[in-house]
């Protein structure tokens, strides 16, 4: 009998423009960082001085903070008018590690869990790492790359489980409150376990995002502070897990990262209360958005997902190349213009897919539609070239 083999991971291909990008930033270049999904911006100001006053006065050891822990359950209570106790929140560094408690919480090796393709690739890649089976649905625009009740309904056999992420990475659409409601219906009718990762609400331009929550009290939810919070560095999470789950995930927290860092802790409950500060972005964010759709028919692209929330813009680039990896270190390399591969959200038709980040200020934005404009246009013109 073979021996068994080590989860086979993928590596994610956005990191390696990162790389590019930041050796070509080291040779002069002047880079525009779309690659990324992460905020350009700083944590709000009040909570870096905070962080600063820690800093002088706390001895920093292993700490869970109960006031955090109390601040995030109130939240759930203004935000969606949902009551959770305070035992149910797990602090976790970040969005990240948080997977791998709910979904190490949940299930057991083998179980299969589904979830929407295209997707964030770390979904797909900590399913693999705990040796779950991911089902992957194909998602187009048509359900706005989004599961839809009807589609797990017609899976045979159901999955054990489901990530549900709305809005969601790489399209930034949202699933709409009546889908939602009829998902939530298929999981409870067949006992389907849910990972609701709700990172990007608050980034959100056409109403606030739903919590699964609102519809499945058992759902196991992750959020973080690494978007709408402007936090990524600082490494903070959590999860809203059920009673039954509790001591499950609380024992995988502690004995697999301890606890997120004091300062981090300590910033991150000032920063929930920032809203001016924060909303400014969201400000800003809209603003790009706006900016990028004008032009996306300038640059040939027009077959995109509705970016309802989040920070990007998911575009089908078919009739250009069948290799988003190569066609996104040509572009960078041309016009010093960084974006990520399909290829990380879609191992099928990723590769004629490209995903901007337009978490970046507005100027930064109109700069690069500047530069990618031309380099489009001769693009698309010698793709018409070769095909007549
Ligand atoms: C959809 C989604 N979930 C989770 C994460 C991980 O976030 P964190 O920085 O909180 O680990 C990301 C990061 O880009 C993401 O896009």
């Amino acid at each position: 009998m073979d021996a068994p083999e080590i989860a086979q991971v993928d590596p994610f291909h956005a990191m390696a423009i990162g790389r590019l990008a930041y050796e070509l930033a080291g040779e002069g270049r002047d880079v525009i960082h779309m690659e990324y999904g992460q905020p350009s911006t700083g944590a709000p100001a009040a909570a870096i001085a905070t962080a600063h006053r820690v800093l002088d006065s706390d001895p920093g050891g292993y700490w869970e903070s109960t006031a955090l822990l109390d601040r995030i359950a109130r939240h759930y209570c203004e935000a969606y008018q949902v009551d959770i106790d305070r035992e149910q929140v797990i602090l976790t560094c970040g969005a990240s590690p948080a997977f791998v408690l709910a979904l190490s919480s949940l299930f057991v090796p083998g179980a299969r869990v589904a979830l929407a393709r295209p997707g964030y690739v770390a979904y797909r890649n900590s399913l693999k790492t705990l040796y779950l089976e991911p089902v992957e649905m194909a998602c187009g625009p048509a359900e706005r790359y989004q599961v839809t009740a009807a589609a797990l309904d017609a899976l045979d056999p159901a999955p054990d489980g489901l990530i549900l992420a709305s809005p969601a990475n790489p399209t930034g659409t949202v699933i709409a409150p009546q889908e939602l409601a009829a998902i939530a219906e298929v999981c409870r009718r067949k006992n389907i376990r849910v990972v609701s990762d709700e990172i990007y609400h608050g980034l959100t331009y056409e109403g606030a995002a739903q919590s699964t929550l609102q519809h499945l009290p058992d759902a196991v939810v992750v959020n973080s502070f690494s978007k709408y919070y402007s936090m990524a560095g600082w490494r903070l999470g959590w999860l809203v897990v059920p009673p039954d789950r509790v001591a499950a995930a609380r024992a995988r927290m502690n004995n697999l990262f301890l606890t997120p860092s004091v300062l981090a802790q300590h910033a991150g409950l000032v920063a929930m209360d920032e809203t001016a500060e924060l909303e400014s972005h969201v400000r800003t964010y809209a603003r790009n958005r706006e900016r990028l759709l004008a032009a996306l028919p300038s640059l040939g692209l027009e077959r995109i997902a509705p970016p309802d929330g989040a920070f990007y813009i998911y575009a089908d680039m078919a009739h250009l190349t069948d290799d988003s990896l190569a066609f996104c270190q040509k572009l960078l390399r041309d016009t010093g213009v960084a974006t990520a591969p399909g290829v990380d959200f879609d191992p099928v038709d990723g590769h004629r897919f490209i995903r901007f980040s337009f978490a970046v200020s507005t100027p930064l934005v109109e700069e690069a539609i500047a530069r990618m404009v031309p380099w489009f246009a001769a693009c698309t013109a010698k793709s018409t070239e070769a095909s007549v």
